[in-house]
């Protein structure tokens, strides 16, 4: 099976190369300088000559707060160009994988978001990936990966966000606790886009690691395993007054991960823990 990964520069494809690469597969990895995907007839060549059975695409605008004021090209790059290599998919008869987001809901539920459940986006970027989920609902062939939350190592992330006022001497954290949702170790998901690919699963998938809870939780394990003698305060979002909306509720359901994989989701502890301890080397590694 050959791969073809767009957005290769950011941090959940950075993840993605290192699993395939772990696993032996054949891969292309296009970083934005080799493949910008607004550009539809560049990607129909690459994608024509590549002739990959997989697309996963990494790339995205992914800039939560600045979307709000730049909601065309939040739309050209999650939306409109997904359109595109849906098309590039279909033409070389390739599987295309669609990283989406919890923020295509509005929070308002109160137990985990099923596969099939109504998306209500509250910010530009919400809209904007939920743009590209209908866009590769299109295609012959494919998932749409919904994910939260994410940390690793190869992009800024709360963790380092954390361990920056930590270092800085911040004492107490103030983080809030009204936001609940289920934090992902990105090289967790890597391996669950590989599962998910590999079971021939088509259609809305969630992926996101185990338990639930709100970033003051996060943010308390955070300071628990870095062995700080910190504070962390609950506080309510009102309190960080954001350009973005955020859902207060965007708890994903991996039921159907779990019943097509047959795998239930990693722990973000766990991954947290191997965060912590690999990151700084992980990131001065080459890629493959
Ligand atoms: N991070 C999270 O917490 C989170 C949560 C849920 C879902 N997701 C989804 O997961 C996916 C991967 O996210 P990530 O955190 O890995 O994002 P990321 O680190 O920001 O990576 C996205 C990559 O896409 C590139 N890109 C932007 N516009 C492009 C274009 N027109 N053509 C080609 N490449 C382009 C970016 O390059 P530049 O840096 O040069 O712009 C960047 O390298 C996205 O679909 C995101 O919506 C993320």
């Amino acid at each position: 099976m050959k791969w073809l990964i767009t957005g290769a520069d950011g941090m959940v494809a950075h993840d993605l190369c290192d699993a395939l690469a772990e696993r032996g597969e054949t891969f292309v990895a296009l970083s934005r300088a080799d493949l910008d995907i607004c550009d539809a007839r560049v990607g129909y060549r690459i994608i024509r000559d590549a002739r990959p059975d997989v697309i996963v695409n990494c790339a995205a605008y992914t800039k939560v707060d600045a979307a709000e004021e730049n909601e065309s090209v939040a739309n050209a790059v999650n939306g409109s160009a997904v359109e595109f290599l849906a098309q590039h998919a279909d033409s070389v008869e390739a599987l295309l994988v669609q990283l989406s987001t919890d923020f295509v809901f509005d929070g308002a539920a109160r137990e985990p978001y099923e596969v099939n459940a109504a998306t209500a986006p509250l910010s530009a970027y919400g809209r904007s990936k939920l743009l590209g989920e209908v866009a590769a609902a299109h295609a012959r062939r494919s998932v749409i990966l919904r994910t939260s939350w994410l940390f690793g190592s190869y992009g800024p992330n709360f963790v380092e966000a954390i361990r920056n006022q930590i270092r800085k001497g911040t004492n107490p954290l103030r983080v809030v606790n009204d936001q609940r949702g289920r934090p992902t170790y990105t090289p967790h998901l890597a391996a669950a886009i590989v599962r998910v690919v590999t079971s021939g699963a088509t259609g809305v998938v969630h992926y996101a690691d185990a338990p639930e809870c709100t970033w003051f939780d996060f943010a308390r394990e955070i300071a628990a395993q870095l062995g700080a003698n910190v504070e962390v305060k609950p506080v309510a979002t009102d309190e960080f007054p954001r350009p973005a909306r955020r859902p207060a509720y965007s708890v994903l359901s991996t039921e159907r991960y779990e019943r097509v994989t047959g795998v239930a989701p990693a722990s973000w502890q766990e991954g947290l823990r191997e965060y912590l301890t690999t990151s700084d080397t992980r990131r001065s590694l080459p890629r493959p």
